[in-house]
């Protein structure tokens, strides 16, 4: 496994992600443990790019529930009819919300974030087994740089979920 995380000086954040997706991919290199994988991508995700909130959700019956975060305090538990991550995962698209308060059925587990992304994570065979959600504390922060950037992280993470 990668033992330490390069994080290219730039701001320019496609840079990033493409700095990142080759390492995620060796970090997860002849480790199957779930927990401990979606536990380094999360921070790996926080560390380069110093996000309020990243975290997944996986499917539990009819339920969202809480996986690996970094962040504060998260809700719990999310049924799929509820917020954008139910949104995200039953219409196995990812959704970008430039601000949260726009967008009807947000669920504020804190009310600092102002903005996120929520990418559906998808199995080998390409069922949606959950989500990823990334926070800002800022409004407008994500753009299609981000969804792509963490559309392409996620499909790295497929082969867990085999
Ligand atoms: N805002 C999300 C809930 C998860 S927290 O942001 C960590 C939603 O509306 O689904």
């Amino acid at each position: 496994m990668a033992e330490t995380l390069y994080i290219p000086e730039s701001t320019d954040r496609k840079a990033v992600y493409e700095a990142l997706v080759p390492q995620i991919k060796a970090l997860l290199d002849g480790e199957t443990n779930l927990v401990a994988n979606l536990a380094n991508v999360a921070a790996v995700l926080r560390e380069a790019f110093g996000f309020f909130w990243v975290g997944f959700y996986l499917k539990d019956q009819h339920d969202l529930v809480l996986g690996p975060f970094q962040g504060p305090l998260a809700c719990t538990r999310i049924p799929f009819t509820k917020g954008v991550c139910g949104h995200a995962f039953t219409t196995e698209s990812t959704v970008l919300v430039p601000d949260v308060d726009q967008f009807p059925g947000h669920i504020a587990c804190s009310s600092a974030s102002k903005s996120e992304v929520v990418v559906p994570v998808r199995n080998s065979a390409g069922h949606v087994v959950g989500v990823l959600d990334v926070d800002s504390d800022a409004l407008n922060d994500f753009s299609e740089i981000d969804v792509k950037g963490l559309e392409a992280i996620v499909d790295t993470l497929a082969p867990l979920f085999s």
